[in-house]
């Protein structure tokens, strides 16, 4: 699992992390002089007194007072120059990561927070090219990627340490951003704004993969669901579409259209179920269906009464949508 912003994947978590070594080992190199010449003078103020212990007030000569006043000077101004560098870079560095345009040539893709899960949508001028989907963002690797954030109901918070900085998701606004992975690979990411009790279960994934492959993905998810072949999982599929499942969720190339919950039209594809909670095995699922509340405490999944002899063929039918 990579969720880190020490193994950085792309530009913008690499000009983070940059600054944040800098920072550290400027502020370290400073925290060290400054208690090295505290040790220091405790020392030579502590064999002063045991040579010439003080008597009544005893006030520094001439020209010690010129000295302490020209090195207290001194040190004030090189503080404000660092103080000021510090800030600019930061603040430089700041806008090189959340520049609201993504250079040229970029895949565009709606995120949504909402409590407890991420909608997805991939943003295109060919309406038969908008993707829906949920909790996984698929991108082609070497390639800005322009993100564009939405909150549901309450502020979350973007964040892909690997790939790029915290970003604010507020209600009512868009936020603007990019990010990059320049190799293939997958990147965990994580609300990092408490929005409610399941905030620590507000996970995602970026999949990074060679343009062949996400091409093919991107083919794949825009095509409609599809059709049960056998027995068992056409009955999964019947039993989905009479149960308040419909109330949430959409399967497309079906009946089922609701958008308030994830779109589970390619759910069997994704890695992971209740926005990145459980890895998504059968197990998980039929765990998830049948007591949502046991494995997410609040999560408004509500809790659907399915027969125990309908789980078996739910649950293959939702796992073999691919
Ligand atoms: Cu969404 Cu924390």
């Amino acid at each position: 699992m990579n969720q880190s912003m020490w193994h950085t994947g792309g530009p913008n978590a690499a000009h983070i992390q940059e600054l944040a070594v800098f920072f550290g080992l400027l502020l370290g190199t400073i925290f060290v002089i400054v208690v090295a010449v505290a040790l220091l003078s405790i020392r030579r103020r502590h064999r002063g007194i045991e040579q010439e212990p003080l008597e009544g007030s005893h006030q520094p000569s001439a020209g010690t007072e010129h000295r302490l006043r020209t090195t207290v000077g001194i040190a004030s101004g090189v503080t404000v120059v660092i103080l000021f560098g510090l800030t600019i870079l930061s603040v430089s560095v700041g806008k090189a990561v959340s520049a609201s345009v993504a250079p040229a040539g970029n895949l565009s893709v709606e995120v949504t927070g909402a409590q407890w899960w991420w909608k997805v949508r991939y943003l295109n001028d060919d309406p038969s090219r908008v993707l829906l989907t949920a909790n996984e963002i698929h991108i082609p690797a070497g390639r800005p990627i322009a993100i564009r954030g939405l909150a549901d109901d309450v502020i979350h918070s973007f964040w892909v340490p690997g790939l790029q900085g915290k970003r604010d998701l507020i209600p009512g606004r868009i936020t603007l951003e990019w990010l990059q992975a320049d190799r293939p690979g997958e990147y965990r990411g994580q609300c990092a704004e408490f929005c409610g009790l399941q905030h620590a279960h507000m996970a995602f994934w970026i999949v990074s993969e060679s343009p062949d492959q996400f091409n093919k993905w991107m083919d794949n998810q825009l095509q409609p669901s599809i059709e049960p072949v056998d027995d068992d999982t056409k009955r999964g599929q019947s039993i989905f579409l009479k149960s308040g499942c419909v109330l949430c969720h959409s399967i497309r190339g079906t009946d089922a259209s609701a958008q308030i919950g994830p779109d589970l039209t390619h759910f069997g594809s994704r890695k992971t179920i209740a926005a990145g909670t459980l890895p998504n095995t059968k197990g998980n699922l039929a765990g998830w269906i049948a007591d949502p509340q046991n494995i997410k405490p609040g999560t408004h999944m509500a809790t659907v009464p399915i027969q125990p002899a309908e789980m078996q063929p739910l649950i293959d039918y939702l796992e073999s949508l691919k």
